[in-house]
């Protein structure tokens, strides 16, 4: 009897033994979107993929629409390492001190997605995220979004539609300027408020492409819209250095795969997400779009194009410089 207790005893043991040695590592996951986004769906295929290539020694928990952070907190939270990746806008790492990505807020950078992959999938895209580093930072990949409308209650057509309106925006110094050159005011805001600011009036308008919109519901509480396609959103998925270092070799290659096929994934997929948010926001009868004319968008960059010099010496000249030479784009020609 003694001794079946003991086998026992050490069978039980055993087994908890391998279980712990099996304990997943768990992988929190922040974003502050829908999940029926390109990023909630790229999040999506990401969990999918490390969970699969690891053989389950991983376990990704995406906590979608600010569950656990809002934009600010995000950041603080996966530097102290209470979530271990996120995938933050661009036009996000301003407050924490990384200037350099808000060179992807200058208004018609970008002409298209091509363009924004020659700098995000290239050498200047990438010396970008080395400088999230020395903040505890690693940056893997660029995820795709698109391109921005503004939304108003009352219809923004020409630069000068846009003064006096006050205008959410990101915390992004460039996309203050931005707004500031047409005239409008801008107010930085949690993405998690936006909704409800627009619906109470507390700002007359916004910025955002259209998955973002109409996840958000933002074309229900708001008249028009208007396709300037003037400024690029995209993300930068990252994760705290010190957990990404840490992890066993095996596993973060295997990761570092499920980023890579998730990367292909989000940049595939999400021209077509905001093709069909547009669809849906037109065929709601909600807000009307408006597709302006060639001169019209024309009128859009002339008036935005001083902002490129006057970030200049906030994200550097040099830098805006390499982006021109990558795209081939030339202010001086428009
Ligand atoms: C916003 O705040 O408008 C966007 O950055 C939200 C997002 O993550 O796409």
């Amino acid at each position: 009897m003694k001794l079946r207790t003991l086998l026992f005893s050490l069978a039980a043991l055993g087994i908890c033994g391998s279980a712990a040695a099996q304990a997943p590592i768990v992988i929190k996951f922040s974003h502050v979107v829908a999940a029926d986004t390109p990023k909630g769906k790229a999040s999506e295929f990401f969990k999918k993929r490390a969970e699969e290539l690891t053989k389950g020694k991983v376990r990704v928990e995406v906590y979608a629409n600010s569950a656990l952070y809002k934009d600010k907190e995000e950041l603080e939270a996966l530097q102290l390492g209470a979530v271990q990746m996120l995938a933050p806008s661009l036009a996000k790492f301003g407050p924490l001190g990384v200037k350099e990505f808000e060179v992807f807020d200058l208004p018609y950078i970008f002409d298209d997605y091509t363009d924004l992959h020659r700098v995000t999938q290239g050498p200047v895209g990438m010396g970008i995220l080395k400088k999230l580093e020395p903040k505890g930072i690693v940056g893997l990949a660029y995820w795709d979004n698109g391109f921005k409308s503004f939304s108003a209650n009352t219809p923004i057509r020409t630069p000068a539609d846009v003064k006096g309106k006050k205008l959410r925006i990101q915390s992004s110094k460039v996309l203050e300027e931005e707004i500031r050159t047409l005239g409008g005011l801008p107010q930085v805001m949690a993405f998690s408020e936006v909704y409800q600011a627009l619906q109470t009036g507390v700002v007359d308008g916004t910025e955002n492409p259209h998955s973002n919109m109409y996840t958000q519901k933002m074309h229900e509480v708001q008249k028009y819209l208007t396709l300037t396609d003037h400024g690029y959103l995209g993300y930068a998925v990252i994760a705290n250095k010190k957990f990404w270092d840490g992890l066993p070799a095996d596993v973060r290659g295997n990761l570092e795969q499920a980023m890579k096929d998730s990367t292909a994934y989000a940049n595939k997929i999400a021209q077509e997400e905001n093709d069909k948010s547009l669809e849906a926001i037109k065929k709601s009868g909600k807000t009307q779009v408006y597709v302006p004319t060639r001169d019209e968008k024309l009128a859009f960059k002339r008036a935005l194009m001083p902002v490129h010099q006057k970030m200049e010496s906030r994200i550097g000249k040099d830098l805006i410089q390499s982006i021109y030479k990558e795209t081939g784009f030339d202010p001086a020609k428009l």
